[in-house]
């Protein structure tokens, strides 16, 4: 069960620019949330999304409380945000309520108004990338 899948869920498009940006280094198809993804036998899945009065969104929330934990083995999160205090708090939970294991999770800024602006930028998104590709070489 090694295949690696990306969910993104996102607002501005930040979340499916950092995600394409991984799927295309991973050889991935990023996924968006509202599109129904499917998932099969999932080694790694990397769940993206940015964070909005302090939540993930409730597509992403809800598309967490469905997933068939027996199918998914590991997940690692991406997150962004303007303030980069929080992460993917709630996601996480119900991962590990599910017993589905948090790996390892990233913030980077995404701007929001005029606050952050240009983010995220190349550097945030290099990182992003770096991030998942460790993983991905691991074999986590
Ligand atoms: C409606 C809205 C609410 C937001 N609330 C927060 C927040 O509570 N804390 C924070 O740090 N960033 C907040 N942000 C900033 C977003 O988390 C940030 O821009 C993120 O990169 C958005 O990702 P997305 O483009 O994939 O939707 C908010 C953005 C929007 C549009």
């Amino acid at each position: 069960m090694n295949e690696i899948n990306i969910i993104y869920a996102t607002m501005t498009k930040h979340s499916k620019k950092i995600a394409e940006a991984v799927g295309t280094a991973l050889k991935v198809k990023a996924q968006n949330v509202k599109e129904s993804p499917v998932l099969g036998e999932t080694g790694l899945l990397f769940i993206v999304g940015g964070l909005y009065g302090g939540e993930s969104m409730p597509e992403m929330l809800e598309f967490v409380k469905s997933m068939d934990a027996a199918k998914i083995k590991s997940a690692a999160l991406i997150t962004s945000s303007v303030s980069n205090k929080k992460g993917q708090d709630s996601v996480r939970k119900l991962l590990e309520e599910k017993g589905i294991k948090v790996v390892n999770e990233i913030r980077c800024f995404g701007n929001f108004t005029v606050v952050k602006l240009g983010h995220p930028n190349k550097t945030e998104i290099s990182r992003a990338v770096d991030f998942a590709k460790a993983l991905a070489d691991k074999g986590v």
